[in-house]
């Protein structure tokens, strides 16, 4: 079987890409145009002639055409993947996470692609009216990231309706995990080993924190599962406030470091915890009892790469 990982350079998907070699699922092909993505993520496969990578862009069709070619699977996941470089870059958020969206889309139905896995996010939702969000939850998204993700959403959904291109769509809450960097865990954890401030914006935030594993499982499980036309959240379940992360991140590194409390950023979402019901029920996905339970193995990771 042939796979297609957009974004698989990145945080998430070289994970994906990890699995997808450790469990032989056939020849993988990484497009990834590096924007945020490493190579040295993909470094252990360099040797296996079942894992290619190209330098390519998803806002080129040309090129997902040629390489989705015989792809029975496409994980989209490439993207401008976070809320603050989605508003300080809206143009550049808008081709890769719309207008890429599309020619994904696009290229797998010339294609005759079976399935498209789609990552979309819990930024869809925008400010949670009640917690915790289930998918029927209304879709106001707050921000040029959200509102990406959503018109992503829309169009799977229309691909799936109007040219029977199956589409199944993830909605992530707050992946942590190893080659992760930029986000709260990784920022607070090497600046906690430095014995630096940890600078909070806000303090009220309460997120659903996922392990990379856990989001891994649901993307390969979504390869099979009925969940077309039927977005699912994928959570630990469990919401953390942002000042009890800092508490244990402070308590594990075992750091004098304190908090820098600075105003909230206006167009973050405060308050986040995903409902899972349908996770565990479509998918076989239990949640964890303790959402920050990889903390440290977090720690190690971070420090063997401070050293
Ligand atoms: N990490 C999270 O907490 C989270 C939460 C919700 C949704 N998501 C979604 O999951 C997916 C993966 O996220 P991640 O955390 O691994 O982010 P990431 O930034 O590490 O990975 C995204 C990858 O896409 C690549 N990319 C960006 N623009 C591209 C383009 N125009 N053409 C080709 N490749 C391009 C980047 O180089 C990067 O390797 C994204 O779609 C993201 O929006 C992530």
């Amino acid at each position: 079987m042939k796979i297609l990982v957009t974004g698989g350079a990145g945080f998430i998907g070289s994970h994906l890409v990890d699995r997808l070699v450790r469990e032989q699922w056939g020849e993988i092909v990484v497009l990834d145009n590096l924007f945020r993505g490493k190579l040295e993520n993909l470094a252990q496969h360099a040797d296996n002639a079942q894992v290619r990578f190209v330098n390519g862009d998803i806002r080129e069709p040309a090129i997902l055409r040629e390489h989705m070619r015989g792809a029975e699977i496409v994980f989209h996941l490439a993207a401008q993947s976070n809320v603050m470089g989605a508003v300080t870059n809206v143009e550049y958020s808008f081709q890769t996470n719309v207008v890429g969206t599309f020619n994904v889309l696009s290229a797998a139905k010339t294609c005759g692609v079976r399935r498209v896995v789609f990552t979309s996010s819990r930024e869809a939702y925008g400010e949670a009216q009640y917690l915790p969000v289930d998918e029927q939850h209304p879709l106001l998204s707050k921000n040029t990231y959200g509102a990406s993700k959503l018109a992503g959403e829309a169009y799977a959904r229309v691909f799936y309706n109007t040219f029977q291109l199956e589409t199944a769509v993830l909605r992530l809450a707050n992946a942590y995990g190893t080659r992760d960097f930029d986000r709260v865990i990784p920022i607070w954890l090497t600046r906690a080993l430095h014995g630096l401030d940890l600078v909070v914006y806000g303090g009220q935030q309460l997120i659903d924190f996922v392990w990379i594993d856990h989001i891994v499982e649901a993307l390969l499980r979504a390869t099979q599962a009925d969940i077309i036309g039927q977005p699912i959240n994928i959570g630990s379940g469990i919401g953390t406030p942002i000042l009890e992360l800092a508490d244990r991140i402070i308590r594990l590194v075992g750091t004098t470091a304190k908090l820098d409390r600075q105003p909230a950023r206006a167009v973050e979402v405060a308050k986040f915890t995903a409902q899972v019901d349908l996770m565990r029920e479509k998918l076989g996905i239990a949640p964890p009892a303790d959402a920050l339970f990889a903390l440290p193995q977090m720690l190690d990771y971070y420090r063997a790469r401070e050293k």
